[in-house]
């Protein structure tokens, strides 16, 4: 600092007894003043005085620009000899950060240069946010991934009791009740697959007007008499291909905030239009590329969200509320899902003043058509016994037992392989199973790997693929292998095993 300083200042600070009021602050390119010890301004240059104007006692007292609290951190640094660099909120609204570069003590007088990093410091923080949200992502698709291993285990174990108890049974009830929080453990697991947008979509070209139109009726009894519900469509609006389910979910899901920030009641507005965005653009800390996008803004006239809590609503488990009234999933799982369709959010909040949820929907040009992949037909297979065999690939031994256990169950052959290498030995053992089940994340071969390879030498083997989540990117790997390959996710139920695997080996 002192190198800095001495060649500013043409190299004088050899000697103890530069004279800094002497200097000529005008050559220096940063805003630059020359203090007292307690801050009194002593000179300055133009640089200082075009970045501190506006700012009340700018040009008298360096702390003055400064907030309360920050005040003391800069004087207590000025009183210090050593040359030292502070960084300060400037007080009033928009708020900017300077930076104090102080240079050593001379005379009971020091230089300091000052830098307006207000830009450095918000980008620092879109940096820092996005990168704990996809840490929080990676954590939340890890820890779903292993649950629904563990789920699917539970509510397969617990269908194949229900085969042996029947209603009547004095273990019926018990039984169901387990299956039924197993399956809300499920729908749990689903929210924060969103978050790590890593959850199934069946995205369709859809009419958002059309679809707020029909969803109305939903959101009204949600919001109860007290909260009015106003519909501002867009002219022309243009098409969006989302899941609609998903994009219901984010609008109740938006909705429902909005009438607990409105306990007395107040309006909420859902207005929608057109977006031409024509540069790209920073929203919340994710950079949005130009183009044409459907608009939906969901505002309310509710309590408002503190600036201390704003920063943190998207992330999941982050709530407000008494415990038992919110898990804190209902926006991490908006985010995850506008994100995983293309989109952004942003928020916008004053204290009193409501709260304002902005999404874009990139607008979709082209075929309107259902894109969706096919649903499985939730039909059970009759036949009791199924002359055909199976190659079950699975590593996770307790849904490998289970799926076992319910395919021989149902009259199968199965041959169990805990990973893809066993799988290969087994087929060049000379085994030709009817179908092939295996999951897709697996230590060694992966799922996809694993039947291009058994493709190879039986081209026309139908596969069954089963994962905890389906992301694009493995979308597209399924669809290069062509062939017939059905998709089941995790966790599934006795039925939905054995109807997939009856329909794949019926058409297949
Ligand atoms: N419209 C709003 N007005 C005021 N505060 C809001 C609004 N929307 C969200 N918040 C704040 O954001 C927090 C997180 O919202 P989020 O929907 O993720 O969880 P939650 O509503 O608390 O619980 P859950 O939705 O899982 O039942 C809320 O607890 C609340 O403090
Ligand atoms: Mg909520």
């Amino acid at each position: 600092m002192a190198g800095f300083f001495g060649k500013l200042l043409g190299r004088r600070t050899a000697t103890n007894s530069v004279d800094l009021l002497a200097a000529d602050l005008d050559v220096l390119p940063l805003a630059s003043i020359v203090v007292t010890r307690d801050g009194e301004i002593l000179s300055s240059n133009a640089a200082y005085g075009a970045l501190v104007s506006g700012l009340a006692g700018g040009l008298e007292r360096v702390d003055a620009i400064g907030r309360e609290d920050d005040r003391p951190m800069l004087l207590s640094a000025l009183s210090v000899e050593d040359a030292s660099t502070v960084e300060i909120s400037t007080a009033g609204a928009p708020s900017r950060v300077f930076r104090f570069l102080i240079g050593p003590e001379n005379a009971g007088r020091r230089m300091v240069c000052v830098d307006d990093i207000t830009t450095f410091r918000i980008l620092e923080g879109q940096v820092v946010q996005s990168q704990k949200m996809q840490a929080i992502g990676q954590l939340a698709g890890g820890v779903a991934h292993d649950f629904n291993n563990l789920l699917t285990a539970m509510i397969g174990y617990c269908d194949l009791l229900l085969q042996r108890h029947r209603p009547g049974d004095a273990s019926f009830a018990d039984m169901m009740q387990i299956k039924q929080n197993a399956n809300r453990a499920a729908s749990l697991v689903r929210q924060l697959l969103a978050f790590s947008r890593k959850q199934q979509l069946k995205p369709v070209v859809l009419d958002i007007t059309d679809a707020l139109i029909e969803l109305s009726h939903l959101l009204r009894r949600l919001i109860g008499q007290q909260v009015t519900l106003d519909l501002e469509h867009g002219r022309d609006l243009g098409m969006v291909r989302v899941d609609l389910g998903q994009f219901e979910q984010v609008v109740v899901n938006l909705a429902i905030n909005a009438r607990d920030a409105m306990p007395r009641g107040g309006h909420l507005t859902i207005r929608t239009s057109n977006d031409a965005v024509t540069h790209p653009r920073i929203i919340a800390h994710e950079t949005m590329p130009a183009g044409e996008y459907v608009k939906i803004e969901v505002r309310d006239t509710g309590t408002g969200i503190p600036t201390d809590v704003i920063g943190r609503i998207f992330e999941p488990f982050f709530t407000t509320k008494p415990i038992g009234a919110g898990t804190g999933l209902g926006l991490s799982t908006v985010y995850g899902i506008v994100r995983q369709t293309g989109g952004f959010i942003a928020v916008h909040s004053q204290m009193g003043r409501g709260a304002s949820f902005t999404i874009w929907l990139p607008r979709h040009r082209g075929d309107i058509q259902d894109e969706g992949p096919r649903e499985v037909e939730a039909a059970s297979p009759t036949e009791a016994a199924q002359d055909a065999s199976i190659l079950l690939v699975e590593d996770e031994d307790p849904v490998r037992a289970f799926a076992a256990r319910a395919l021989r169950g149902k009259g199968y052959r199965v041959m169990e392989a805990r990973h893809a290498e066993a799988a290969l030995q087994l087929l060049e053992g000379g085994e030709v199973p009817d179908l092939m089940i295996t999951d897709v994340v697996m230590p060694g071969m992966d799922g996809p790997t694993l039947i291009h390879q058994v493709r190879q030498n039986l081209p026309s083997l139908p596969v069954i693929c089963v994962s905890g989540h389906a992301d694009d990117d493995l979308r597209t790997r399924l669809d290069q292998l062509g062939g017939a390959i059905a998709f089941l996710p995790k966790p599934f139920s006795l039925k939905q095993l054995s109807s997939r695997v009856h329909e794949m080996l019926k058409n297949g």
